[in-house]
């Protein structure tokens, strides 16, 4: 069978696609890098270039995507509108907007969510990362995902949103709430249940912005409350933000934060295990520690892909799109070409290009969360390094990626770790 007749039956969903979908993306980029998914109505952008290519024009390429979740049936719509009523409504900002709402919501945003902001989570992270590490040692045997990963970004979050401990809980379920929906097969009851968590989510964070109103404080939640367009932003619609578009922010930040950081720092470990080599240059110089976490984001990127409408009648790598094509810009695979990086598929963190991969996007929506990211697993790595002597992948894994098209990550990852011996003297 050729290449071109291989893709003809190519199907995104199909179970062992989704384990491993990176051959059929390199057959894409080989033979038809902006290949129409027959059936399903989406073409996927293979190739960087023009991945690219989309990314820079978005008057032609449109956010306004809507939901990431999967449409239900008339009947279970109706039941879903119920529960959505009963909270704030949800209006799309940033990740599904396009300027010059866009624009706004970004000046606004980054007004609160600062360069500052992040830097002062140093401590933070690092205090969170010791005590789940030094717990994790004094098992010697975990599951990773669970004890490490998963906390690890949550409880940053909380602490940027300045989330009393005693709810961290509750935040973590909100957090699972609010992406429930997405690329998962969940019942139509265990949807409904997950909008309650949101809207429950919801109320506990317009309370606190309340507060603030009456007393402010030194926090995002507070800044987020004063930001001011000024002269300078030139955005022609200069109104503050309103309370759901300050909950569809705080929303943003969960949704689009939390699970991508898990995945990326269960890969970073996974890969170190399997690349002693690299495990112990990174033990003998922690100046490789941007490196490895850059290429893990490139080798193993969170973010598969994302939607985007053709808004008018255009042609990209030759092939004609229609107003109202919807494609698929495919990260992973961008970052896996091989005009860009050679043997795409090893894990070299030597590589002199690392900074062109596109995990986190680029244009006007890149990531807003980037630097915290890239802080998280700078901080993680140095802290594997000083206190962990060995990491190694138990038998009993069995790499099982969570079925999503949009995000990857593994559902477990088990590890023996032991202590280096001068860690804690
Ligand atoms: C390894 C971790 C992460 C990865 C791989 C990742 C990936 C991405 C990607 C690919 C985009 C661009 C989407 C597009 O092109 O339409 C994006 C946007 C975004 N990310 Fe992240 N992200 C990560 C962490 C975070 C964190 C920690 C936060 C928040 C604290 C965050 C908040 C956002 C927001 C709000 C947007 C939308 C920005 C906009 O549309 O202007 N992300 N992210």
């Amino acid at each position: 069978m050729t290449e071109t007749a291989a893709l003809a039956g190519f199907n995104p969903f199909d179970p062992d696609t989704l384990q491993c979908p990176f051959a059929h993306y390199a057959t894409m980029r080989a033979v038809d890098p902006v290949h129409e998914v027959a059936g399903f109505g989406i073409h996927l952008v293979t190739r960087h270039d023009l991945v690219l290519e989309v990314l820079r024009d978005p008057a032609t390429y449109s956010n306004q995507f809507g939901q990431t979740s999967m449409p239900l049936p008339e009947q279970e719509r109706q039941r879903m509108a119920e529960v959505v009523a009963e909270g704030y409504p949800r209006v799309p900002t940033m990740l599904t907007a396009d300027p010059p709402d866009h624009t706004r919501y970004r000046r606004l945003v980054t007004k609160a969510f600062t360069p500052k902001v992040i830097s002062s989570m140093e401590p933070v992270i690092r205090q969170i990362t010791i005590r789940l590490l030094d717990a994790a040692l004094a098992k010697g045997a975990i599951e990773l995902v669970e004890e490490l990963a998963v906390p690890l970004p949550v409880e940053v979050i909380a602490k940027v949103l300045n989330v009393p401990d005693e709810r961290l809980a509750d935040f973590k379920r909100w957090s699972d709430d609010s992406i429930a929906g997405i690329g998962t097969a969940l019942d139509i009851d265990g949807r409904l249940q997950a909008e309650r968590g949101v809207n429950e989510f919801q109320r506990f964070f317009a309370d606190q912005l309340e507060q603030r109103r009456a007393d402010p404080r030194d926090d995002v939640l507070t800044e987020l409350l004063n930001a001011r367009v000024g002269a300078a932003d030139r955005v022609a619609d200069d109104r503050p933000l309103d309370l759901p578009e300050m909950l569809s922010i705080i929303q943003q930040l969960l949704v689009a934060g939390n699970e991508t950081t898990t995945k990326m720092l269960t890969e970073m470990v996974r890969l170190l295990a399997e690349h002693p080599d690299e495990w112990r240059r990174v033990q003998d110089d922690p100046t490789r520690i941007e490196r490895v976490v850059e290429e893990t984001l490139r080798l193993a990127t969170p973010t598969q892909g994302m939607f985007r409408i053709v808004t008018r009648d255009t042609t990209l790598g030759g092939v004609h799109l229609p107003v109202g094509t919807r494609l698929v810009v495919i990260y992973a695979s961008a970052n896996r070409d091989e005009s860009l990086y050679p043997e795409p598929d090893e894990f070299r963190p030597d590589r002199d290009n690392l900074k062109e991969h596109l995990a986190f996007g680029k244009g006007i929506h890149f990531c807003l969360g980037a630097a915290l990211s890239r802080l998280e697993g700078r901080v993680a790595l140095q802290e594997l390094v000083r206190r962990v002597a060995t990491i190694r992948l138990t038998d009993d894994n069995e790499y099982r990626y969570f079925p999503s098209f949009m995000l990857r990550g593994l559902t477990s990852l088990h590890v023996e770790l032991t202590a280096r011996e001068e860690a804690n003297a």
